[in-house]
């Protein structure tokens, strides 16, 4: 049977206190909305259809690359009014998965479940000790007959401890068919979507029920401080699932991951590291406090020193990187590389062995085998306009706080003198010095302060 998907959006989510809507503030480096879509899309839904309202322009916008059918919601009169705004692009057959934007850890194996149900009514619910502010499922003879909004709960209905997380999957005749009944008549004054469940037992339809994995799956985001605290128990959970495969994680609590990580064996992953985008970590690599590495690879035995950024950049195996070294796209070591601190890489390959130790910045070139590089040592690759690139060869010792202007070549075995500051390619083999010479003023006095 075909499936469908359907994200309510449109909220605004006053309690964040933001000029952004809701479902476009992050969680672990994704917004809410990316978080659901990405799961939703798992799914081989037929269709993604999200309605969105309050600051909808940069909805969509933050979503122009994926295929979507966009309703809007012009004025949120609730979830039912929402759902309902879906009728002219909803297929008749088929089902949908009803999600929504603020809840966004849902999980695909959860949504599977609920998708592959008989019934042409299930939905996501779970016992919780904590069911204040949200829908409960009232049951009869263990059946589910409707659900009570907590505004609309009597005392003896607030007990229930059987939440609603808003997370359905319907058959769209039902869709169809029930929307177009619903009414405001309640304590907010709202189309309640959950009002349907009351409408389809009453037709003698069975609704199911399935509970998540985890809690996380179902907890919806309001304020900052429930945005912080699921993504302390998303990070705490991406945590636990590396230490599982058998990462050393020094301080669990001191761990982000905002995107994926694929790692090797016996990993160690010393406290505040921050990893974005797609990164790759090989057998053996200890990584140092304080280190952000984003969309990054790195093979295995490289030790990466503390507070080291990487963007974009492709280590080797047994380099050694750091502290505080800054390899920025593009930047590629071969194996047996060293980068020391306060050293930055953009755009450069470094052959087998290559080191740069101290105070460098490397760009747009490339180092051969061995090659040290000096402290203090630039490649001066932009004019101002126009970047140029920089070939050194291999074994080529270049003496601290060299100026290599671009484009420039740097023979093989070559030694430049310290402070050179070289304009000309430099042959094979030879000593290449490109500075003034030291001299000694004869005759030069000091000047003294006048003592009368
Ligand atoms: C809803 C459920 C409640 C459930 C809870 C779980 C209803 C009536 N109640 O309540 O039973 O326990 O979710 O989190 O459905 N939205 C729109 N347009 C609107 C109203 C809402 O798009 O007009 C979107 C919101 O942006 C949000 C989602 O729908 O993403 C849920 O709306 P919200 O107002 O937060 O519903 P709750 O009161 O939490
Ligand atoms: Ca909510």
């Amino acid at each position: 049977m075909s499936l469908n998907v359907i994200i309510m959006a449109a909220g605004k989510g006053t309690r964040m206190k933001s000029a952004k809507p809701k479902v476009l503030q992050p969680l672990a480096g994704k917004s809410l909305l990316a978080h659901v879509l990405t799961t939703a899309k798992k799914l081989g839904s037929q269709k993604n259809i999200i309605i969105y309202g309050f600051e909808g322009q940069q909805v969509k916008d933050a979503f122009a690359h994926e295929k979507i059918d966009w309703v809007e919601q012009a004025e949120q009169l609730g979830t039912g009014h929402a759902v309902m705004m879906t009728l002219p692009v909803l297929p008749t057959d088929g089902k949908s998965l009803i999600l929504s934007g603020d809840v966004p850890l849902i999980g695909a194996e959860t949504l599977a479940k609920l998708a592959s149900s008989d019934s042409p009514f299930a939905m996501l619910t779970m016992n919780t000790p904590t069911p204040f502010g949200l829908g409960r499922i009232i049951r009869k003879d263990g059946k589910v007959i409707a659900i009570v909004e907590e505004k609309d709960a009597t005392d003896a209905q607030k007990q229930i401890t059987e939440i609603n997380s808003g997370v359905y999957c319907v058959a769209n005749e039902i869709l169809h068919k029930y929307l177009k009944n619903l009414n405001n008549n309640n304590a907010q004054g709202e189309y309640y979507l959950t009002d349907i469940v009351k409408m389809a037992v009453d037709d003698g339809i069975t609704i199911d029920t399935v509970s998540p994995q985890y809690q996380f799956e179902i907890e919806g985001v309001n304020d900052r401080i429930q945005l912080a605290n699921l993504e302390r128990t998303w990070q705490a959970h991406q945590a636990e699932n590396l230490m599982k495969q058998g990462v050393h994680i020094m301080d669990p609590a001191r761990f982000d991951l905002r995107g994926e990580l694929t790692v090797g064996k016996d990993v160690q992953i010393d406290i505040n590291v921050i990893f974005e985008g797609e990164c790759e970590i090989g057998n053996n690599v200890k990584i140092g406090a304080g280190c952000v590495i984003k969309n990054t690879k790195i093979a295995s035995g490289t030790v990466i020193a503390p507070y080291s950024i990487f963007e974009n950049a492709i280590v080797g195996e047994n380099n050694q990187i750091g502290p505080f070294a800054r390899l920025r796209p593009n930047a590629v070591t071969a194996d047996e590389v060293h980068i020391g601190n306060f050293v930055e890489l953009k755009n450069t390959q470094m052959a087998s062995g290559a080191k740069a130790n101290h105070l460098a910045y490397l760009g747009d070139s490339t180092v051969g085998s061995r090659t040290n590089v000096g402290a203090g040592t630039i490649t001066a690759n932009y004019d101002g306009v126009n970047k140029f690139k920089t070939t050194i060869g291999a074994d080529v010792r270049i003496g601290s706080n060299a100026v290599l202007v671009a484009p420039v070549t740097i023979g093989n075995k070559a030694t430049i003198g310290a402070g050179s500051v070289i304009t000309k390619d430099c042959a094979e083999n030879k000593l290449v010095v490109a500075r003034g010479k030291q001299v000694t003023i004869d005759g030069w006095i000091r000047p003294e302060k006048d003592k009368s």
